[in-house]
């Protein structure tokens, strides 16, 4: 989908439809809306009246315009209840028009600057959200789909009236572009099936990723993690015919610091259990076992292409956890990369131990704070549900950062306590530490076991079992992988970049 910026009125724009909006409760329409509404002859406010247009968050309602205009219809986006207006509330409208155009088979739509209107909103911002809503509602992924009659909406014009604005909106729709293209390579390397995303092509995506944007990328094979003694992540990969990869990609946009950043993804690239097998139902969905992975490696997307001012090690353990000959067996014990032993009583508790080495790693590197994202918990996904991670951590400052990266990504985090007693759970008569810690409290007990490996590193764990994927089309969410948290990363180090005052 192009999107180009004009300045003009949006009457006068040859285009198939024109996009308006509506904040629900309002009888009389002002501003952009409002003007449309005047042409149509009030018809905007007549189907008001009568409660065919409510303005609800994510309605859309078609009108034909018979000519009185140049669009041949208008479509008016609902934005919800004025009080409860912020820019989320555009993305969200605009991911459920642009599905609309879709569905009509508009090829070429107008759009108005949404919000903009609004207190506080820039045009910058506006557009943003804008091109953030209609690329992530328009994914989908269709790799291994025969190609079908092709009705995607081709062009988008984001009318401004004062042609000043022009420059700050581009802008706005840059930066919305590429947090959404980025969110979308995160989505369509979730989406792949495990058979054809290993860790081996995992790591041929992060390489060809940074060799295109220009970072370094080096990929640590088996006897790298042996050097390294990476037990864990050895002992993950044991039941699998695919090798495991640590993936490491770095950025340096600070040179002049030696501060830096770790941001670790875990990369099971299909979750069996291993011979903790799952069952039929619990497998589903267990090639999105790399969420975490896909989250890091398209919030490094979206910095290579924004450069900000800061310094990022990003981190990849990356594994199959299957039940073959040689696969690990409750009982075992696993030495991680610091010298510390693991009891493993489950195979299915694989991501804790792949991460245990990650974060060994980040700190062997002289990472100064470290965010890890994983598809932790089953536990964690039953506690908060479909639409928010679960966050732990040992530094409220580093936590306050990310959750206004996340409210300004539109993505949902909660903060669950790291709970002292509960480390008894994971206590171990036979190693220095246990892999399941019981039925409860289990996204707290897995959480402490990481900060076991993490000790007094700034951490914050972000564990993505319930959103990472979605079962409905809801705004910018579509059905599948959801590419969470990528934006929330990239929003995380530009701030960080901001805030350093350069
Ligand atoms: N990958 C799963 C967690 C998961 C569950 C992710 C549902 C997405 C949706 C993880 O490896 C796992 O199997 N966790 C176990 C841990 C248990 C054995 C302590 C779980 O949550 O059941
Ligand atoms: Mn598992
Ligand atoms: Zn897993």
């Amino acid at each position: 989908m192009e999107l180009r910026v004009v300045a003009g009125d949006i009457l006068q724009i040859e285009a198939d439809a024109a996009l308006v909006n509506l904040f629900e409760g309002v009888e009389r329409p002002g501003g952009a809306t409002g003007a449309v509404d005047k042409a149509l002859d009030g018809i905007i406010t007549k189907l008001i009246s009568e409660g065919e247009i409510r303005g609800k968050l994510g309605e859309v309602v078609e009108i034909h315009t018979f000519g009185k205009i140049k669009p041949a219809r208008v479509l008016v986006l609902g934005l919800g209840k004025q009080a409860d207006f912020d820019l989320g509330k555009i993305r969200y409208a605009l991911a459920e028009g642009a599905r609309a155009l879709r569905k009509i088979g508009i090829k070429r739509a107008a759009t108005i600057l949404h919000g903009a209107g609004a207190g506080g909103i820039s045009p910058e911002a506006a557009a943003q959200m804008i091109a953030e809503g209609v690329l992530l509602g328009l994914y989908r992924y269709r790799e291994f789909k025969s190609p079908e009659d092709e009705r995607e909406p081709q062009e988008l014009l984001i009318v401004v009236r004062d042609p000043e604005q022009v420059r700050a909106v581009e802008e706005g729709v840059r930066r919305g572009r590429i947090l959404a293209e980025a969110t979308n390579f995160a989505r369509d390397l979730a989406n792949k099936p495990g058979s054809i995303l290993t860790p081996g092509a995992l790591a041929e995506e992060a390489r060809k990723m940074a060799s295109e944007l220009g970072f370094s990328c080096e990929i640590l094979e088996r006897e790298d993690m042996e050097k390294l003694g990476m037990g864990a992540l050895l002992g993950v990969a044991r039941g699998s015919h695919e090798p495991p990869k640590f993936i490491v990609l770095e950025y340096s946009g600070d040179p002049d610091s030696p501060s830096k950043i770790s941001l670790v993804g875990k990369g099971i690239t299909f979750d069996s259990g291993g011979l903790s097998l799952k069952s039929q139902e619990h497998m589903k969905g267990m090639h999105n076992d790399m969420g975490g992975a896909a989250a890091i490696l398209g919030a490094m997307k979206a910095i290579g292409e924004l450069r900000p001012e800061v310094n990022v090690l990003a981190l990849i353990p990356a594994a199959e956890n299957m039940p073959g000959g040689g696969a690990l067996k409750p009982g075992d014990i696993l030495k991680a990369m610091n010298g510390k032993t693991i009891e493993v009583e489950n195979t299915d508790a694989e991501g804790r131990m792949i991460l245990a080495d990650a974060l060994c790693y980040a700190r062997r590197r002289g990472a100064a704070e470290i965010i890890d994202v994983a598809t932790l918990t089953g536990a964690c996904h039953i506690a908060l549900g479909d639409l928010c991670a679960g966050a732990f951590t040992n530094s409220q400052k580093l936590l306050e950062e990310v959750k206004e990266a996340a409210s300004e990504a539109g993505e949902k985090i909660w903060e669950l306590p790291m709970i002292e007693e509960y480390k008894e759970q994971i206590r171990s008569e036979v190693a220095d530490i246990k892999n399941t810690g019981g039925r409860y409290g289990g996204a707290i007990t897995a959480a402490q076991f990481l900060a076991f490996f993490v000790e007094d590193t700034p951490w914050v764990h972000l564990d993505i079992a319930g959103p990472v994927r979605s079962e409905k089309e809801r705004g910018p969410l579509v059905k599948g992988a959801t590419g969470v948290m990528t934006r929330t990363l990239a929003n995380f180090l530009l701030r960080r970049s901001r805030k350093e005052g350069r």
